[in-house]
């Protein structure tokens, strides 16, 4: 989430509004920065030259031996379209788009018409009616049924509690409505004359809040860190939170992945400044502290209240699995991969049968982890130990364009599997990982063994260390000190086995501003031009024709740093030949993030989270999140 409106900082704003990162301050350290900063130059070039010899600029260095399959992706089918300033979404000439689904719309008879467009909806209702903020969402298909799982990352508190002043919660009520109008619904939806729709009392409809129960399992189940009053077991925690990228097993579950949990928590103890309480561990590296994000949970409901409750934070930060074809299942937190804030779970098969599931830690500074299960998915067969049983691996990235899988395990970072669960980001920093710029999500490709991930921007990079206090000077994948573009790093496993430990890797594009910073890195690498200009690039996925779908989350100001690339987008990559065109442009205020098809392949679903704008019911009305369903006009295949 990025936005300019003080009560609507973005997250990593209000990380850094409660945990200011320490500036670098030693004098050797300005001038060693200073240093690198000729190095990086020269470092960006010598990359560029060195990828023009393999291929196109910055792109093509690991084009040599893509697949024939992923070559026939070079062909794009839509013009591109240009930027927009307005409230709406656009998509190209000869496709449409309507809206699926909309904040508040009902998923139960019983909520129809509970939903004002003014005042929103009752307090009663908000967990029976499409919750706020789609994010990350899979398709599926389950008998008869299609069904879509998405996410419901936070709550806008003054567009969500419009009658409260400035959004600020004023009773427990209030607190349950947000809690209620957050975490993930499973929707049938049908296709009709009138286009898509969601089927209204599905028996597979289902709303997961801040307070489903949830199992917990994995290494760090039942261990002391995680128990509470109310659970002394360790291993049942009540719901899921900020849950923002997704993803889908073979076995046909969903994975939510849960982000910003800190920002919920908060301290009722009298605190004079913004300094986390040091005496529990780990608060500091994921950005507890007594305020919070603004949400208020701790006032009104003592389980979000950290003086009370200390280990309650430790029972979020994980991938939860939801069986969408069971409503009366119960959602598993998968400890084993590792509390973070993830983004998303992009799952892969080694050719061996193992599970891989790719994740990215979005904070700046910190890291690129990959799972990789001990057992083979046999399909039919048992999958209980493939989320459970394996190994944890953060990456590291050489500036030779090798990289290597670091394995987190008690031997290489000295902390026991249940630590190593509980405080991933501890553990790999203990093995020297590479510090990142925010990675959002990774997609995996379809049709060549290739790794994409998106790392969005990092102001902080080259200024300032990560949380943990890990060096963040301009590296490799990461080259741009001060970065405010983002770019997408691209890797190839060894022996195109997505389980391997080595991989190569290059960076697909750098986003940038070639009209503002020409002949700097800024400006972007070859494959940016005034055409398809956009920053902080964030959700992506992948088609069965292996074109790369990027959705952003940026600065949409279209001035400055940020002159001509208007609203938050989406756009298609050729992943052969780095050309890039831009294919929707959201409303005002709005990204753009989720993103999957329709079993037949001709309807694309994407989401458009946190309009400013009165998106899409009109001047007077409150801006709601929304999916939009696009179809070409003709109802060709889209992806
Ligand atoms: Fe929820 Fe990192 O985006
Ligand atoms: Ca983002
Ligand atoms: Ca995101």
């Amino acid at each position: 989430m990025t936005h300019q409106d003080p009560t609507r900082l973005s997250a990593d704003d209000w990380d850094e509004l409660n945990f200011p990162r320490p500036e670098e301050q030693d004098f050797d350290r300005v001038v060693e920065r200073a240093l690198s900063r000729r190095g990086f130059l020269g470092r960006v070039l010598a990359f560029g030259s060195g990828a023009a010899a393999m291929g196109s600029g910055l792109t093509g260095g690991l084009l040599g031996s893509t697949s024939a399959a992923a070559q026939q992706a070079s062909r794009f089918a839509f013009t591109p379209i240009p930027i927009a300033t307005d409230g709406t979404v656009h998509v190209p000439e000869g496709y449409d788009w309507q809206v699926l689904v909309r904040w508040g719309d009902p998923l139960f008879s019983d909520a129809a018409g509970d939903f004002d467009t003014t005042p929103g909806g009752s307090t009663a209702m908000s967990d029976r009616i499409f919750g706020e903020n789609t994010d990350g969402m899979e398709f599926f298909t389950v008998g008869s049924r299609q069904v879509i799982a998405v996410n419901h990352e936070y709550t806008n508190r003054k567009v969500n509690l419009p009658a409260e002043q400035e959004g600020v919660p004023a009773s427990a009520a209030d607190v349950l409505k947000l809690q209620n109008l957050q975490g993930v619904t499973v929707m049938e939806v049908r296709e009709g004359d009138q286009g898509w729709e969601v089927v209204v009392d599905s028996p597979l409809n289902r709303r997961i809040t801040h307070n489903t129960p949830m199992e917990i399992r994995g290494p760090a189940a039942g261990h002391d860190l995680l128990k509470t009053a109310a659970d002394p077991t360790g291993t049942r925690s009540l719901g899921t939170m900020n849950n923002c990228g997704a993803g889908k097993t073979p076995w046909g579950t969903y994975l939510t992945c849960e982000e910003n949990f800190n920002g919920y928590f908060g301290s009722t103890e009298e605190i004079q400044d913004q300094k986390p309480n040091a005496l529990v561990e780990g608060y500091a590296r994921y950005g507890i502290g007594p305020k919070g994000w603004g949400y208020d949970y701790h006032k009104w409901d003592a389980r979000f209240d950290t003086d009370k409750n200390p280990n309650e934070p430790h029972r979020v930060g994980y991938v939860v699995e939801i069986d969408p074809a069971a409503p009366d299942s119960t959602p598993v937190k998968h400890t084993a991969l590792g509390r973070i804030k993830h983004e998303n779970a992009e799952v892969a098969l080694a050719p061996d049968g193992r599970v891989v599931v790719y994740m990215g830690d979005d904070e700046r500074g910190e890291y690129l982890y990959k799972w990789v299960s001990r057992d083979i998915y046999v399909p039919g067969g048992d999958t209980s130990t493939l989320l459970e049983e394996g190994t944890l691996y953060a990456a590291k990235f050489n500036d030779d364009l090798s990289g290597q899988w670091l394995a987190l395990t008690p031997e290489t970072t000295g902390m026991d599997a249940a630590h190593i669960a509980i405080f991933t980001r501890m553990a790999a920093s203990a093995v020297g990982a590479t510090t990142m710029d925010r990675p959002e999500w990774v997609a995996t490709s379809p049709v060549a063994a290739e790794a994409y991930c998106c790392l969005t921007n990092n102001k902080n990079r080259g200024l300032k260390p990560n949380a943990g206090g890990d060096d963040t000077a301009p590296n490799g994948p990461n080259p741009r000190e001060a970065n405010r573009y983002g770019q997408i790093v691209r890797w190839r496993p060894a022996g195109d086995d997505h389980a391997a430990e080595a991989f190569t890797w290059d960076l697909y594009v750098m986003a940038g501003n070639p009209g503002v910073h020409a002949g700097t890195p800024y400006a972007g690498s070859a494959n940016i031009n005034p055409g398809n200009l956009f920053n902080s690039p964030d959700g992506m996925a992948i088609d069965s024709s292996g074109l790369v779908w990027i959705q952003t989350d940026g600065n949409d100001g279209n001035d400055g740093d940020f002159a001509g690339m208007g609203n938050n987008q989406m756009l298609a990559g050729d992943p052969v030949s780095g050309e890039i065109h831009r294919f929707l442009t959201g409303p005002n205020g709005s990204e753009i993030t989720g993103l999957c098809w329709s079993a037949d392949l001709r309807t694309m679903f994407v989401g458009i989270q946190h309009p400013d704008a009165p998106f899409p019911d009109g001047e007077g009305k409150l801006p709601r999140s929304s999916i939009v369903a696009i179809k070409r006009a003709d109802n060709a295949m889209i992806g």
